[in-house]
């Protein structure tokens, strides 16, 4: 994929405040002036979300096998690269997604012990060649991802888990990080928000250098109230 527009994605076990830092970084970008669209796996597309609701919520997801699971968030996957993702980036939309497919090398694979070649083969078939130029993990320990679970939202099937499966989790998300780091950043995200966001920040910026000129002529803007006010972000 082509690093001109880039495909950034955020990984991490439940708790590790993805979600929070995907929409900082919007946030970010979107004061920029940087056109992005803004995703989450599984997910994404009207089918997608069905699929979401059946793995999470549905009732019916209680008896599900793990082959099943894989080939769920699979069919999701497949979906969302080809009707949202690809046409965006073929069209210079920056895409950010909340999660890809290293969830399921983590989940499918490591936690739920699928076959790797598996999960591999299956991981090729839906992105095809739509693979992400960045990928920020949040690498939060079992404990305190538990604890951040303990909210009133409602819980999923996932988080029913016990605590050895997001041990697991935790360290197949390192093992990756070790064998690609051309790709993947891992950052601790037991961290304050505001330090892991700033964190995040640096690292995008040190890849995605235009956007370092952007932010630095809107600082100059924020200097200046004239030029600030020719261009109010
Ligand atoms: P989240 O969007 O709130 O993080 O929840 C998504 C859940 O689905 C989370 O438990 C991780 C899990 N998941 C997998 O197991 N495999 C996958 O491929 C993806 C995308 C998510």
């Amino acid at each position: 994929m082509a690093a001109a527009t880039p495909f950034i994605t955020f990984e991490g076990s439940e708790g590790c405040g993805k979600s929070t830092q995907v929409q900082r970084l919007a946030a970010q970008l979107e004061s920029l002036g940087v056109p992005f669209l803004l995703t989450r796996e599984p997910g994404g597309t009207a089918i997608g979300e069905t699929i979401r609701e059946l793995l999470q919520f549905a009732p019916q997801g209680k008896g599900m096998f793990p082959e099943t699971e894989l080939l769920l968030f699979e069919a999701s996957r497949s979906q969302l690269v080809r009707e949202i993702i690809k046409p965006a980036l073929e069209k210079g939309i920056c895409v950010i997604s909340d999660r890809f497919f290293d969830s399921t090398t983590v989940y499918q694979g490591a936690a739920r012990k699928l076959s790797s070649e598996t999960v591999e083969k299956l991981n090729a078939l839906a992105v095809g060649d739509c693979v992400p130029d960045l990928t920020i993990v949040l690498d939060v320990d079992s404990k305190t991802a538990r604890a951040r679970m303990q909210n009133p939202r409602r819980p999923d099937r996932m988080e029913q888990e016990p605590d050895e499966f997001y041990e697991s989790v935790r360290r197949a998300y390192r093992d990756l990080a070790k064998r690609e780091p051309n790709r993947i950043v891992l950052i601790d995200g037991t961290k304050a928000t505001d330090g892991v966001s700033e964190e995040i920040w640096r690292v995008i910026v040190s890849r995605f250098p235009s956007w370092a000129e952007r932010s630095r002529s809107s600082d100059t803007a924020a200097d200046n109230p004239q030029s600030a006010i020719r261009n109010p972000r």
